[in-house]
């Protein structure tokens, strides 16, 4: 039987950002309202449930009859002299590998370029062999310890992709591994199939038959036994054709999946003729047009950005993320948790990116790392902000102020994640 999860408080928060937003026009947030913090100073959250129930101020919740009746029955967390926000929505990551590509780190410190590894046989395609012959536990155990490690650094819901596998079967068992370890994790999981990850060797020169096979096996065969809520296609040079990317999304409609896609990351790709599948984000966008810049501002669909990948490429430049949210482009920032260009679990870090490379303030880093990640994955009705109603997943933070998050790079000053309102351990 499952029991159920005791009421849960959280009190005395300095500074509790509940990224409620004043605005009540529904979609991400764009322009002055990725600013908005929803600052409560001494603030209270009541979890019940799984669920938030209040939030508020001390005042309030000392005054709560319900509060009042029941304390003794309540677990309390002491959050004095802490900051208390949503847990981030990390709403792109690839964790099914086995392991690092130090041969291809070794080969960029000695000046060779993303492009020019993949070329000479690194790059993704040298990370099929391992996860081809992994056993599904295996697979399992790696994602697993990839969703631990986040929420120890306050993720608690996180986007999952496919896409080392590369035949129908790999990358079904990639899917069926992350179904696994999300059933033994106690944060949301949202599974991609990412086949169209890039034409492995064996269809070099015949990419077309890849995609038959991305179209009319994985797709349909993951949407039949609910293996993935999204499609992903790295649409690039040395990876997919707009035209390839099309019929992919094409075949995923078909099957009731939605679509996300890679665009953008290393050289100037199309944009806006994928706005008509009705994408829940479009990632990278490093040579994004100041035409898909204006065009995207029109949409729902999030820009989500990954400025880990450019800085362990060692790229001079990012994303213009201040131009994209200048002209009112809803952005999300993600970790892109990868072995090939984003060795990192941590979004405080990629946060802290986002302010030094790409000009974001820390409020837009956060409502663009909890809120729009959310919308990004479709999940802001129960997800990314701390309203009643809403999943109690929260994370408190060991810092006085809120813009200390991106301010300490490189070190994690998350202190405890609440997931589901209950306290997240990693065993
Ligand atoms: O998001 N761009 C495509 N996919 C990954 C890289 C994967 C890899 O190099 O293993 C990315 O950067
Ligand atoms: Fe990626």
């Amino acid at each position: 039987m499952r029991r159920q999860t005791p009421p849960l408080l959280l009190i005395n928060i300095d500074q509790l950002l509940t990224l409620r937003s004043a605005s009540h026009s529904a979609g991400p947030r764009r322009g002055p309202a990725l600013r908005e913090r929803g600052i409560i100073e001494n603030g209270a959250v009541l979890c019940l449930g799984g669920k938030i129930v209040s939030v508020g101020s001390m005042k309030d919740a000392l005054r709560d009859p319900w509060l009042r009746k029941n304390r003794n029955k309540v677990t309390e967390i002491d959050c004095r002299g802490k900051v208390v926000l949503p847990g981030f929505v990390d709403s792109h990551t690839h964790p099914v590998f086995v392991s690092p590509r130090l041969l291809d780190f070794e080969k960029r410190i000695g000046g060779a370029s993303y492009e020019e590894i993949a070329a000479a046989g690194g790059g993704i395609r040298s990370s099929l062999k391992d996860v081809r012959r992994a056993g599904k536990r295996d697979l399992v155990e790696k994602v697993l310890a990839a969703l631990r490690d986040m929420a120890a650094h306050g993720t608690t819901t996180v986007e999952a992709k496919s896409g080392y596998g590369l035949s129908a079967e790999s990358e079904l068992k990639s899917l069926e591994a992350i179904r696994e370890a999300a059933t033994r994790w106690p944060g949301t999981v949202i599974p991609t199939l990412l086949g169209a990850h890039v034409v492995p060797k064996e269809f070099q020169g015949c990419s077309q038959k890849y995609v038959e096979i991305v179209c009319k096996e994985m797709i349909p065969q993951a949407a039949r036994r609910k293996l993935a809520q999204f499609v992903d296609v790295f649409c690039d040079s040395g990876a997919f054709r707009a035209d390839e990317a099309e019929q992919i999304f094409a075949a995923a409609e078909q099957h009731g999946l939605s679509v996300r896609a890679h665009l953008s990351q290393l050289s100037r790709t199309p944009v806006q003729q994928f706005l008509r599948f009705n994408p829940a984000s479009l990632d990278h966008l490093d040579h994004v047009s100041d035409d898909d810049i204006s065009a995207l501002a029109r949409h729902n669909t999030v820009a989500t950005l990954v400025p880990g990948a450019n800085y362990f490429l060692g790229l001079k430049e990012y994303p213009p993320a201040r131009k994209m949210i200048d002209a009112g482009v809803p952005v999300a920032l993600a970790t892109d948790y990868n072995p090939g260009t984003s060795p990192t679990r941590s979004m405080a870090m990629v946060m802290s990116l986002a302010c030094t490379h790409m000009k974001m303030s820390p409020e837009e880093a956060i409502a663009a790392a909890t809120i729009n990640g959310a919308w990004a994955l479709r999940v802001a009705d129960r997800k990314g902000s701390i309203e009643p109603g809403k999943d109690a997943d929260l994370a408190v933070f060991a810092v006085e102020d809120y813009r200390e998050i991106p301010y300490w790079f490189g070190m994690n000053r998350c202190e405890t994640t609440v997931i589901g309102g209950a306290v997240f351990s990693p065993q």
